[in-house]
């Protein structure tokens, strides 16, 4: 096929999986008139111009983070039309990170909406500053567990945590003889908190059925959960908000967690702003897993991640260091805490 051809293969592939993905959104149903199309194209336009790139990070190490958002508007409206479906909203962060990996705009766009913090890979995090963090909340009025929804830990305190943000609603139905009535909620995060995790973990551990109910859920799709002869109902698609990071730092510490792809990050930069971090912050995990004494900690980070490279066999030819292995390896290792669980930021 020439190119010409392949080009306009692609682009009407993509045109009938959008008439597609639109009939089956539609129920085969209710076909839009060409001046709604219309209006859904202006719309997309407006989309597509709104969308800027997140800010890059400012000053001299803003060069490597390269990250833009996706569809920020699209998925704000997307949230807050779901808004009106749910009692409540779960929302996930990272408990090596807990500020950072919220999206600052969540309380405005969900206004008196209750609200549960869900303190994601606290397994990943320093236990002390879990603690602590919870406390933080907690003077701030906000209810947050805290969860390990790799093997579970955690997970049991969901429905307790949701009925509490919710005692008000539920006396009020109380009143009302409205006792079985199950409450709903959305998930929302950033990328890679752990919401499919969440939502596979908790529809294992608790009775879950999926049901999908044109009408009342505008096709969305919602898991009944029942767990201590209460049910729940969550969404099964979690809204994917995304960070903000008009602070470097914040992008910074999103691409050491790997909330940022290192796709998008120069790694071998990040690998010495990490080994930077462990200057300032001495670590006797890190220390052991490297066999480094105080001494090495005086090091350049360049020379610091040369000299990991070499006590890790990682050379090149001419027996230099490969600096770029040594890169992924030491960020590899922080991420999976085998360079000890370490929370990242503290609340002020
Ligand atoms: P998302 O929907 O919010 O984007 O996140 P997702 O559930 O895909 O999870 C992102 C990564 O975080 C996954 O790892 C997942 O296993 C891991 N994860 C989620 N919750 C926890 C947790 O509580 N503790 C730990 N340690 N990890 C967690 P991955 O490497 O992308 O995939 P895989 O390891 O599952 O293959």
């Amino acid at each position: 096929m020439s190119s010409k051809n392949a080009k306009k293969g692609v682009i009407k592939g993509k045109r009938e999986r959008y008439a597609e993905k639109n009939r089956s959104r539609q129920g085969g149903r209710n076909e839009k008139k060409p001046s709604q199309i219309k209006a859904q194209h202006a719309q997309a336009r407006r989309d597509r111009r709104e969308r800027k790139p997140v800010e890059r990070s400012t000053g001299e190490n803003s060069q490597y983070i390269q990250w833009f958002p996706g569809h920020m508007t699209r998925t704000k409206r997307k949230i807050q039309a779901d808004l009106k479906l749910v009692d409540a909203v779960a929302e996930i962060i990272d408990a090596r990170v807990p500020m950072s990996s919220r999206n600052p705009d969540l309380p405005s766009m969900i206004g008196s909406k209750p609200r549960v913090i869900l303190m994601n890979k606290c397994d990943l995090a320093d236990p002390r500053a879990t603690k602590k963090w919870t406390e933080y909340f907690r003077s701030q009025g906000v209810k947050a567990i805290e969860l390990d929804c790799k093997t579970g830990v955690g997970i049991n305190n969901f429905t307790s945590a949701v009925r509490e943000v919710l005692s008000d609603k539920l006396e009020a139905w109380a009143a009302k003889g409205m006792v079985n009535r199950s409450l709903r909620v959305m998930i929302v995060g950033i990328p890679n908190v752990g919401k499919s995790t969440f939502i596979n973990r908790i529809s294992k551990t608790s009775k879950a059925k999926t049901e999908d109910r044109p009408g009342v859920t505008r096709g969305n799709q919602w898991f009944t959960l029942t767990s201590n002869g209460f049910s729940i109902e969550l969404l099964d698609t979690p809204g994917v908000l995304w960070p903000r990071f008009d602070d470097q730092l914040v992008g910074e510490k999103l691409a050491f967690t790997g909330a940022v792809k290192d796709d998008v990050t120069d790694t071998e930069q990040l690998a010495l702003r990490l080994l930077g971090y462990f200057k300032q912050t001495p670590n006797p995990v890190f220390m052991k897993r490297f066999s480094l004494c105080d001494e090495d900690m005086e090091l350049e980070t360049h020379e610091l991640l040369a000299f990991i490279a070499k006590k890790r066999g990682m050379l090149i030819s001419g027996g230099e260091p490969d600096t770029e292995r040594a890169a992924v390896m030491v960020l590899d290792e922080f991420r999976s805490a085998k360079l000890g669980r370490i929370t990242l930021e503290m609340p002020v």
